[in-house]
C-alpha cells in the first residue's frame, strides 16, 4: 500500500519524507487556505521534496476552465497530479488529461457508482471519503470494498485511494480491503508508529542495557 500526505505544511512534509515511508502528496482548496501560501508556490515546493504524485486540485467548474487551470497546474512540475471533482464536468476533463498521458485524481468521490464512472474516464486515481461519510453515520469502508470488487471484476486500472482518513483503523481497514493507496494527515502518520508496548518494551530493554554498562562499537 502507498502512503501519501494528506497536507500542504511543507515542513510537516519534509519531515515525514525524511523516513523514505512518504509516496506522494495530496493537497485541496482546504488544504491551500490552511497553509496561508500561493498555491503555484506551495505546490512547487512540495514537488520539489517529494518523488511521487503531487495532486493539485482545479478550483474550475466548467470542463474548459478546468483544463486551462490543469494547464497551469501541469506546468509546475512533472509529478503533478491534477485533481478534478466527481461532477460530469469533471469527468470529461478527466478523459481529455488522461488520454493525454497526465495524472488524474478524481476527488470527492462518496459511492461506488461514482467511482466505476471515474475509472471508465480512465482517472490514475480515485479518492473516496471514508472520513466525511463516517461522520454522517454512513460507512465509508464499505464503500471501498465495493469500489475493490468492482475495479477488481472489470480490471479498472484505477488506483483506489482511501482519503479522508481520520483514524488508524482507517488505514488499517482499507489496507485490508486492498485500497492501493491511502492519503494519510500527519497527524494520524504519526500514530501509526505508536504501541504502548512498544514504548515499555524499549524501556524495559534500555534499563538492563544500563545495569551490563556495556557499550556497542
Ligand atoms: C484528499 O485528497 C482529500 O481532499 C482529503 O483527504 C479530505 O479530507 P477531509 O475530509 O478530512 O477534509
Amino acid at each position: 500500500m502507498k502512503f501519501f500526505l494528506d497536507t500542504a505544511d511543507v515542513e510537516e512534509i519534509r519531515d515525514l519524507n525524511d523516513t523514505g515511508l512518504v509516496d506522494g502528496v495530496t493537497t485541496n482548496p482546504s488544504l491551500i487556505m490552511k497553509s496561508g501560501r500561493d498555491i503555484i508556490e506551495v505546490t512547487r515546493e512540495i514537488c520539489s521534496i517529494v518523488d511521487g504524485p503531487v495532486s493539485a486540485e482545479v478550483t474550475a467548474t466548467d470542463y474548459n476552465g478546468m483544463i486551462e487551470e490543469a494547464a497551469v497546474l501541469a506546468k509546475i512540475a512533472d509529478n503533478i497530479c491534477i485533481k478534478l471533482p466527481l461532477t460530469m464536468e469533471g469527468l470529461k476533463a478527466c478523459k481529455t488529461l488522461s488520454s493525454r498521458g497526465q495524472q488524474t485524481n478524481v476527488t470527492l468521490c462518496f459511492s461506488a457508482n461514482q467511482a466505476l464512472l471515474a475509472a471508465k474516464a480512465g482517472a490514475t486515481y480515485i479518492s473516496p471519503f471514508i472520513g466525511r461519510l463516517d461522520d454522517l453515520g454512513l460507512d465509508g469502508m464499505e464503500v471501498i470494498e465495493e469500489i475493490r470488487t468492482i475495479y477488481d471484476n472489470y480490471d479498472f486500472k484505477t488506483q483506489i485511494l482511501a482519503a479522508s482518513v481520520r483514524t488508524v483503523n482507517h488505514v488499517k481497514d482499507a489496507a485490508l480491503i486492498g485500497a492501493d493507496v491511502a492519503t494519510i494527515p500527519p497527524s494520524t502518520m504519526h500514530k501509526l508508529v505508536k504501541h504502548m508496548l512498544t514504548d515499555a518494551g524499549l524501556s524495559a530493554f534500555l534499563a538492563d542495557w544500563e545495569k551490563t554498562g556495556q557499550k556497542i562499537g
